[in-house]
C-alpha cells in the first residue's frame, strides 16, 4: 500500500483540512507513515498568518525536497495558506515540490484528489476500517474564508470568501463522527459567529446540535466580538453540552488601535460583552487572541491591552508580536514599531497573563470538575489526561478510566497550566 505522511503547520482549521485529505488519500489506499523518510508521499500544510510561521513551512519544504532529491519516486504536496498566497512561485523558490493546493481549493477537495489519484485505480474497501481513528474529540468546519479584512490579517486573501457549509453537510458529519465513538466536537470557522446558511444562524446551529444523541460536548472557536449576539450566550449558558468556554479575540485594548485594525468594536464594548458572558455563563473560561506592537501603537496604548488584560482575566490568551504580511492594509502603515520594542511589549504581557493564568488555574484546587477523559499520559501508570468544561487541562490518577469518559473530578493541585485531579 502506498504511504502518505503529513506535517500540519497553523491552526484547527488546517488540522481539520490534514484529516480530511487524509481521510480521502486513505479511501485510495494510502497508509499513514510516522516519518516523511519512508512515505511515497509527503503534505506539508502551511500557514500564512505571520511571517514566522512561514519560515518554518520553508525551512521544513526544503528539508523534505532535499530528502527526495535521493529517494526517487516520492512525491512532494505542499498546501493550505502558504501554498494559496505564493502558488508555482514556491515551486520556483524550491524545487522538488510536486503539486501544490491553495487553500481556497478545499471547497472542492474531493475533486482534486480524485485528479491525483482516482479511487477505482485501488481497492478502497481494504484500507476503510485501518484509517478508522479512535478519537474522543474531533473537529467540524462549519464556515471557511473570512469577510472582515482586519487590517493586519493575510486570511481573508488567502482563504477567501466567507461561506457557511449547509446545515445537512454538518449534521452528517457530526452524526458520522458520534458513530464512530467522538464523544467532544469542536466547529471551526474563522469568525463562526456569522455562520448563516438558509437562515439557520449559528445560535440556531448549536441549540440543533445539541439534541444529537451521543454526542456529549460542543466546542467552537473562533468568535468575533461584533458579532458575539445575545442569543449566543444564551444558548451557552442553557445548553450543558456547549462548553464553558468563549475564544473571543479582542487584539487591542485602545480605541484608536482597534479602529486601525478595522475591528468594529470598542475596548468598553468587549469588556461590557464579557462582563456578560461571565454573569450569564457561572465558571466560563474565557480566552483571547492578543496582538502587541501594531503600526504606531503607543507605549500607552500598549498598556491599555495590559488594563484590558487585567480586568477581563481570560484563563488563557494567545500572544503575539505584529508580523507584517505583504498585500493587507496594515502592511502599507508607516511607524511600524521597532522589533526589540514589539518583543519588549510581548514578553511584559505574556508575563502578566502568565501569572493570571495561575491564579485562575490556583483557584479552581478544591473545587469538583467534570472532565472527558481525552488520553493516557503517557509516563504514568493509572493517569489520564482530560479537559474540564471549560478549557482546563486536568491530570486524573485512577483506575478504571478510558478515553471518553466523562466523570467528576476533585482539583487537588494546581503545576501552572495543568489541574491535577482526584476522582469522587
Ligand atoms: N501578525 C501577528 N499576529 C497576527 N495575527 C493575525 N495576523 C497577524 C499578524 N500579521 C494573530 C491575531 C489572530 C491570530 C489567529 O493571529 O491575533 O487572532
Ligand atoms: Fe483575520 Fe480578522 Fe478574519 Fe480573524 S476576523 S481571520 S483576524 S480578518
Amino acid at each position: 500500500m502506498p504511504s502518505v505522511y503529513f506535517q500540519t503547520f497553523g491552526c484547527q482549521m488546517n488540522t481539520a483540512d490534514s484529516d480530511t485529505i487524509h481521510q480521502l488519500l486513505s479511501q485510495r489506499g494510502f497508509v499513514l507513515c510516522g516519518s516523511h523518510a519512508g512515505s511515497d508521499l509527503v503534505v506539508v500544510n502551511t500557514c500564512s498568518v505571520r511571517e514566522a510561521a512561514e519560515k518554518r513551512a520553508r525551512a521544513r519544504i526544503a528539508e523534505f525536497a532535499n530528502w527526495k532529491k535521493h529517494h526517487p519516486g516520492q512525491k512532494l504536496w505542499v498546501i493550505g495558506c502558504m501554498a494559496e498566497r505564493l502558488g508555482d512561485a514556491l515551486k520556483k523558490d524550491i524545487p522538488g515540490i510536486d503539486t501544490i493546493i491553495g487553500a481556497k481549493q478545499m471547497e472542492r477537495i474531493d475533486d482534486v484528489i480524485e485528479a491525483q489519484f482516482p479511487k477505482c485505480q485501488c481497492d478502497d474497501s481494504a484500507s476503510a476500517d485501518i484509517f478508522q481513528k479512535t478519537l474522543v474529540t474531533d473537529f467540524v468546519p462549519v464556515m471557511r474564508g473570512c469577510d472582515n479584512y482586519c487590517a493586519y490579517c493575510v486570511v481573508p486573501y488567502v482563504r477567501g470568501r466567507e461561506m457557511s457549509v449547509p446545515y445537512d453537510v454538518i449534521e452528517y458529519a457530526v452524526k458520522q463522527k458520534v458513530d464512530a465513538g467522538i464523544k467532544e466536537i469542536t466547529f471551526l470557522g474563522q469568525n463562526v459567529n456569522s455562520y448563516n446558511h438558509g437562515g439557520l444562524d449559528f445560535p440556531e446551529l448549536l441549540s440543533r446540535m445539541a439534541a444529537v444523541e451521543g454526542l456529549e460536548r460542543i466546542r467552537f472557536t473562533t468568535s468575533h466580538p461584533k458579532d458575539c449576539t445575545g442569543k449566543l450566550i444564551d444558548v451557552m449558558a442553557s445548553s450543558p453540552k456547549i462548553a464553558s468556554h468563549l475564544h473571543l479575540p479582542f487584539q487591542a485594548g485602545s480605541d484608536r488601535i482597534l479602529s486601525l485594525m478595522n475591528r468594529r468594536y470598542t475596548s468598553s464594548h468587549y469588556r461590557r460583552l464579557a462582563d456578560t458572558v461571565k454573569k450569564r455563563v457561572p465558571g466560563v473560561d474565557l480566552t483571547s487572541d492578543i496582538l502587541v506592537g501594531f503600526p504606531t501603537e503607543t507605549g500607552a496604548e500598549f498598556r491599555e491591552t495590559l488594563d484590558l488584560v487585567r480586568g477581563v482575566r481570560f484563563t488563557t490568551a494567545f500572544m503575539f508580536a505584529y508580523s507584517p504580511r505583504e498585500g493587507t492594509a496594515a502592511a502599507g502603515m508607516r511607524e511600524e514599531i521597532h522589533r526589540s520594542e514589539k518583543l519588549a511589549r510581548l514578553a511584559e504581557l505574556i508575563a502578566l497573563q502568565t501569572e493570571i493564568t495561575r491564579e485562575i488555574y490556583e483557584k479552581t484546587v478544591g473545587s469538583e470538575l467534570e472532565v472527558l477523559i481525552t488520553d493516557r499520559q503517557q509516563k504514568r501508570d493509572m493517569a489520564w489526561m482530560g479537559q474540564d468544561r471549560g478549557c482546563k487541562r486536568v491530570l486524573i490518577s485512577c483506575e478504571n478510566a478510558a478515553p471518553g469518559m466523562i466523570f467528576k473530578v476533585r482539583a487537588v493541585r494546581s503545576s501552572g497550566m495543568t489541574l491535577i485531579a482526584e476522582r469522587v
